[in-house]
């Protein structure tokens, strides 16, 4: 099978030498990568910039921002079986992007901010029955309430429940736990593990109803 992953954060420039970023490394979606070749996939790795080397196997594009990350992802869809949006990408990108460095005034500075393009929300509202959708929700708060909304609201058919405020999983980990929801209410909740366990497990998972 043809499967997509997407991994990372996404930078948001905001002149020569700033940008807007979050905690995400990668590792999740890395994982997902690995796990997926490893059981014989064709995979494309979208990546935003970390430090982790390509799972061997694997097809990488390297992006920086939301806008190059959806670009990629459009273009990587085309006849894909599965698509798995493991990365966290920025909702929003400075109005303004400078060349050259900015430099410091008195007194308080705002940067004005506009939406990015949500790229999962826009693959659900084309979605091609023969492609498999998965998202992650990454939560403080109402983890599966939370969940169930983007699951429905993207018309994704899986969800992976992260709850990023649990010490020891999440961000930077080399572990994970998670539940998974299905688009028919299915409840699935996959114990602390490595991050490559867990991703094989969700891997059995998305793509059991899927024929070879
Ligand atoms: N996502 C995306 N494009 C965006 C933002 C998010 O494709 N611009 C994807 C992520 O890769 C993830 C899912 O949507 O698979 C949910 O991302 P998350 O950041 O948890 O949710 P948001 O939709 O951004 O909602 P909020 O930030 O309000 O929680």
């Amino acid at each position: 099978m043809k499967i997509v992953i997407s991994a990372g954060p996404t930078r948001e420039r905001i002149d020569a030498v700033r940008f807007i970023t979050n905690f995400s490394t990668g590792k999740m979606g890395y994982a997902l990568a690995s796990a997926a070749v490893d059981a014989g996939h064709q995979v494309i790795l979208i990546s935003g910039p970390t430090t982790l080397p390509a799972p061997e196997g694997v097809e990488i594009i390297r992006i920086e921002s939301a806008a190059e990350m959806a670009e990629a992802v459009h273009a990587a869809v085309i006849g894909a079986d599965a698509v798995i949006m493991a990365s966290a990408v920025a909702d929003y990108r400075p109005v303004v992007k400078l060349d050259r460095k900015m430099k410091k005034k008195v007194g308080n500075l705002t940067i004005e901010l506009e939406r990015t393009e949500d790229i999962l929300a826009t693959l659900g509202k084309n979605k091609d029955r023969n492609c498999i959708l998965v998202g992650f929700a990454a939560e403080t708060d109402d983890l599966l309430e939370n969940a169930r909304v983007k699951l429905e609201r993207k018309n994704l058919d899986w969800i992976v429940a992260n709850d990023i405020s649990a010490t020891g999983i999440g961000f930077g980990s080399d572990n994970n736990a998670v539940t998974l929801i299905s688009r028919d209410h299915r409840l699935i909740e996959l114990e602390a593990d490595s991050k490559i366990k867990i991703a094989q497990r969700i891997l059995e998972l998305v793509l059991e109803n899927i024929k070879a």
